[in-house]
């Protein structure tokens, strides 16, 4: 029997399969049942894969709610595209925007406190990358996801974007700081 050809016998089905092939099957079946379990362990032993929440929103409504908070705790202003850096209070709502090419604003939190982290994007698919924890997340437009998030350390943290997402793509970067609490 061949590729090409159609099989002489049209009960093919019916050999016996081969001990090469049956066992190439076993390896693939353990493998997926490796991949499968490895989703649950990592969610709880990895602090990788975090649980998150989604509601849908728009781009015009999550905007307004970031921009609420940007005007009540921005701090400072950074780079040359002056992107302000907001220190929100202790245990609340943090909102992110993605964006072509853009992370805004920058956000100030501090170590070891409970925040609730809103992401939406206002255009296509972005991917939340936080560096050096490794912590990804896809953000979809017209979805809201929150996770809840406790900085363990402080440290200056990059969040670049991981989905690809056009011509800027690898500019699509920006700071997470984590401060010591005041
Ligand atoms: Cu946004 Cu890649």
């Amino acid at each position: 029997m061949s590729a090409i050809t159609p099989p002489t016998t049209r009960l093919w089905w019916k050999q016996p399969i081969d001990r090469v092939e049956g066992t190439w099957i076993a390896i693939a079946f353990v493998w997926c049942l490796v991949m499968f379990f490895m989703m649950p362990y990592w969610h709880i032993v990895g602090k990788q894969n975090l649980a998150n929440e989604a509601y849908r929103t728009t781009p015009e409504r999550f905007t307004q709610k970031t921009q609420e908070m940007v005007d009540k705790y921005k701090v400072r202003e950074e780079t040359e595209q002056k992107i302000p850096v907001v220190a929100p209070p202790a245990g609340s709502d943090v909102y992110l925007i993605a964006r072509l090419w853009q992370w805004w604003p920058m956000l100030e939190l501090e170590e070891g406190k409970t925040y609730r982290l809103h992401l939406a994007s206002m255009d296509w698919l972005h991917g939340f990358s936080l560096q050096p924890e490794n912590i990804n997340i896809q953000v979809h437009p017209n979805y809201e996801h929150i996770l809840t998030v406790t900085p363990t350390r402080a440290g200056t943290y990059s969040i670049i974007c991981n989905e690809y997402c056009g011509i800027n793509h690898h500019t699509m970067v920006t700071r997470l700081y984590v401060v010591k609490p005041k």
